[in-house]
């Protein structure tokens, strides 16, 4: 697969057309404040009550409410959370979006799993960041860009794919790399990353090492060091320079026991684990049950959240963090 190359990146498919940022949080800061830095012309739709209003009016940042930003605008980029996408929607901008206008969002899920069924005469678009909202924007600052996936979900304009790639390059990724993709592949493989390794599987990895560990008797500080603090210092390595050359950049004691005892930890029952979460996401599994658990005021997660805040780890965290100020609190 090859990135999109600069024809399909051109900034000037945006020239004329003004764009709505709706919410002003992780995603919506980064990219309104990009957008503008490139010459965009661009507002942020906030709810009257949003307590946002004065950190946009800081960063010199026009706003209006929703309904109004849907009808000023040609292109309207969803950057609240997906839950709060579909009623956005229907309340604010279907009754107002201009035909042939574009719909844009930083993630596939609520056209992949039909949450949100956008009228036909608008352009459906994505461009998904690889990448958080804080990163979006302080890439952007340094020059650079974090990469992007960008799929057209509906064309109803003839120029869907070209604004896409415009608002690519006025956010930055087109520094990095843009590649095509598809609703449903950016949503599938996101949720998968997600479960299997960047949430789910690499904080439970964390935990049980700790829990191992301090089981077998030795001080938790010592755990936390080794189990959870220098995990940024490979994952440095493995972004900067893949697994490999992070293989090479380590002891061969080290290099042993990966090796040999890597795929004892992620073994045939993690692998299977792995096939098992990819078909509940593929055949929509997931998404119903986070439908159920969410209508129900979310129970299970503020309870997971609960136990996992009072978890050992979490004060021996705190400690050793208050040693190191210069560390991101994020
Ligand atoms: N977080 C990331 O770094 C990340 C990475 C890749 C993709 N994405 C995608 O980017 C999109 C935005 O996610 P996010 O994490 O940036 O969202 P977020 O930070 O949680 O969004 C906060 C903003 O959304 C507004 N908002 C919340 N609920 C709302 C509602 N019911 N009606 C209207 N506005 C509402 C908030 O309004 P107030 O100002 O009134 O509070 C605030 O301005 C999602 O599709 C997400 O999957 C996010």
């Amino acid at each position: 697969m090859e990135p999109l190359a600069a024809g399909q990146l051109d900034p000037a498919a945006l020239a004329g057309r003004r764009v709505a940022v709706f919410g002003f949080g992780a995603q919506g800061r980064a990219h309104a404040l990009n957008l503008r830095d490139s010459g965009v012309d661009v507002v942020v739709a906030l709810r009257d009550a949003s307590p946002r209003h004065a950190d946009c009016a800081a960063e010199g940042m026009a706003t209006l409410a929703p309904a109004a930003a849907a009808r000023a605008c040609d292109l309207a980029v969803m950057l609240v959370p997906d839950e709060a996408q579909p009623r956005l929607y229907q309340e604010s901008l279907a009754p107002a979006l201009r035909p042939g206008s574009g719909l844009l969002f930083a993630h596939g899920y609520n056209i992949h799993y039909r949450r949100l069924e956008p009228r036909a005469d608008l352009d459906v678009v994505m461009v998904a960041p690889l990448g958080i909202g804080e990163q979006v924007r302080r890439q952007y600052q340094q020059g650079r860009g974090v990469p992007a996936l960008l799929a057209v979900h509906q064309d109803a304009s003839g120029a869907a794919a070209a604004v896409a790639g415009a608002y690519a390059a006025a956010n930055g990724h087109a520094r990095a790399a843009v590649f095509r993709s598809s609703f449903a592949a950016e949503t599938e493989t996101d949720l998968f990353a997600e479960q299997a390794v960047l949430c789910g599987g690499l904080g439970q990895l964390i935990l049980a090492a700790f829990e191992t560990l301090v089981e077998a008797g030795y001080p938790e500080e010592v755990a936390y060091f080794c189990c959870l603090h220098e995990v940024k210092l490979i994952a440095d390595l493995v972004q900067g320079r893949g697994l490999a050359g992070m293989r090479r950049s380590i002891s061969s004691t080290a290099a042993y026991g990966d090796a040999t005892r890597g795929p004892r930890v992620v073994g045939t029952a993690s692998r299977e684990a792995m096939r098992e979460l990819l078909a509940e996401i593929q055949d929509g599994r997931f998404a119903a049950e986070l439908d159920a658990e969410m209508a129900q005021g979310a129970p299970t997660l503020a309870a997971w959240r609960r136990a996992a805040e009072t978890h050992p780890i979490e004060a021996v965290g705190s400690r050793l963090r208050a040693l190191m100020p210069w560390l991101e609190q994020g």
